[in-house]
C-alpha cells in the first residue's frame, strides 16, 4: 500500500469526507494491504461508539405480494411464478412474540408494496405490537407511501423505517425501475420519514446492472448530506425470473470496502451484513463485522414461507427455525471477535 493510499483512510476517518478524486481511488485501488488497512479503521471507528456489540432485528417478511416492478426484483409484480403468500395480522403478532422471547428487542416488518395492508391494518399491526412487547422497536420497511400514511404509522408507535434509495443517480435509477415508478417520490419520501421524526434507513445494492465508480460516489454524497441512522447494502443477486437474470453480481470486496467507506464517513450508522452479502459469500457476514458493520438482521418469519420471499436466488437461512438461526449467528459472530447483545440498539441520537 502506497504511503497516498493510507493517508487517504487516514483522512476519511479524521474528516469523514474525501474529494471525488479520492473516493474513486479508494474505490478503485487493489491492494489486499490496503484492504485490511482500511477494514481495521473502520473497526476502530464502530468499537469507539458500539464497542463490540452487534445488534440483532427480527425481520419478518409478511407479505411478498408487491404492486411494483423493479427490475432487479425477484417479487416483483410481473414474475408470475413467485408464489404468493400474505401473513395474517394474528401470523405477525405471533412472530413478534416468538422473536420478543427468542431475545429480539427490534422487529423489522418487511414486505412488497401491497396494498392489502392498508393503514388501518398496519396501524393495528404496529399498536398489537407495540402494546404487547412497549420494550420493543418497531421498524417498518414496506416501500413508498404518502406522509400521512407515514405519520399515521409512526403516531401508533413504528420508530423507525427503512427505505433503501436504490441509488443516487436518477438516470442510473431509470435503468433500474419501470417508468411508472420515480426517483423524486422515492427521495420525497426518505425526507418525509426524516421530517416526520422516525430513525431513517437508506441504501443501495453494490454491483447492480449499470452501476458505475460515479454512481457510487453519488451514493456516498447522499449518504453524506442525508445522514442516515440506518443503511442497508449488499450485493445485487440476480434472480431467474427477472430482466436482470443474466447480469453479474456484486463482489464481496466491493460490498465490504463500501460497509468501511460508510463507517469512517458516519462514525455511529446502524449498518448490517446483510443476507445478501452472506449469499454471495458464506464467509460474507463475518466479512461485514470485520469491516465495520454492527447489525444482524436474522428472519423470523414462519418457516412455511420462508423460500418464497425470495429477491434473489440461492438465499441463505431459508430453511432454518429462528432459534436455530440465532444460535448459527452467535457463533459466527463470536468467532469474530464481536458479541449479540439483546437490545433495542437505537441510535445514538435517538437513545432515550
Ligand atoms: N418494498 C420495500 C421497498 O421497496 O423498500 C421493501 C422490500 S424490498 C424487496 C427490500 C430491498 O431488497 C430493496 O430495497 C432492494 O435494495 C433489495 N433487493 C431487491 N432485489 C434484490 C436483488 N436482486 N439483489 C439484492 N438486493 C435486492
Ligand atoms: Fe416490490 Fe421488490 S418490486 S418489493
Amino acid at each position: 500500500m502506497t504511503e497516498e493510499m493510507k493517508a487517504l483512510v487516514d483522512k476519511l476517518e479524521q474528516t469523514g469526507n474525501l474529494e471525488d478524486s479520492e473516493f474513486k481511488a479508494v474505490l478503485t485501488y487493489e491492494d489486499p494491504e490496503f484492504n485490511s488497512y482500511l477494514n481495521e479503521r473502520a473497526r476502530a471507528v464502530r468499537e469507539k461508539h458500539y464497542g463490540k456489540d452487534v445488534y440483532l432485528r427480527g425481520l419478518v417478511e409478511f407479505t411478498n405480494y408487491c404492486k411494483n416492478n423493479c427490475l432487479y426484483c425477484g417479487i416483483r409484480a410481473g414474475n408470475t411464478n413467485a408464489e404468493r403468500y400474505r401473513l395474517t395480522e394474528d401470523e405477525i403478532l405471533e412472530c413478534a412474540d416468538e422473536g420478543y422471547d427468542l431475545g429480539f428487542r427490534t422487529l423489522v416488518l418487511q414486505g412488497g408494496e401491497d396494498p392489502f395492508y392498508t393503514d388501518e391494518v398496519l396501524v393495528r399491526i404496529v399498536k398489537g405490537i407495540k402494546e404487547r412487547h412497549p420494550d420493543c422497536a418497531v421498524t417498518l420497511s414496506i416501500g413508498e407511501r404518502s406522509k400521512e400514511s407515514y405519520q399515521m404509522l409512526h403516531d401508533a408507535g413504528a420508530d423507525r423505517y427503512l427505505l433503501r434509495h436504490e441509488t443516487a443517480s436518477k438516470e442510473h435509477y431509470e435503468k433500474l425501475h419501470p417508468e411508472n415508478m420515480s426517483f423524486d417520490n422515492r427521495m420525497r419520501c426518505l425526507k418525509d420519514l426524516r421530517d416526520i421524526g422516525y430513525q431513517v434507513g437508506c441504501g443501495m445494492m453494490i454491483g447492480s446492472p449499470y452501476q458505475t465508480t460515479d454512481d457510487l460516489i453519488k451514493d456516498l454524497r447522499f449518504i453524506q448530506e442525508f445522514k442516515p441512522e440506518m443503511l442497508g447494502t449488499g450485493p445485487f443477486i440476480p434472480h431467474h425470473d427477472t430482466p436482470f437474470k443474466d447480469e453479474k453480481q456484486g463482489t464481496t470486496e466491493m460490498t465490504v470496502r463500501i460497509l468501511s467507506v460508510i463507517r469512517l464517513m458516519l462514525p455511529t450508522v446502524l449498518l448490517p451484513a446483510t443476507t445478501a452479502l452472506g449469499t454471495v459469500d458464506p464467509m460474507g457476514r463475518e466479512k461485514g463485522i470485520l469491516a465495520g458493520a454492527n447489525v444482524l438482521m436474522p428472519n423470523l418469519s414462519p418457516s412455511g414461507v420462508r423460500k418464497k420471499y425470495l429477491l434473489y436466488d440461492n438465499k441463505i437461512c431459508t430453511g432454518d427455525e429462528a432459534a436455530e438461526c440465532i444460535k448459527c449467528l452467535a457463533g459466527r459472530v463470536q468467532r469474530t471477535g464481536y458479541r449479540i447483545v439483546q437490545s433495542r440498539g437505537d441510535h445514538v441520537d435517538f437513545v432515550k
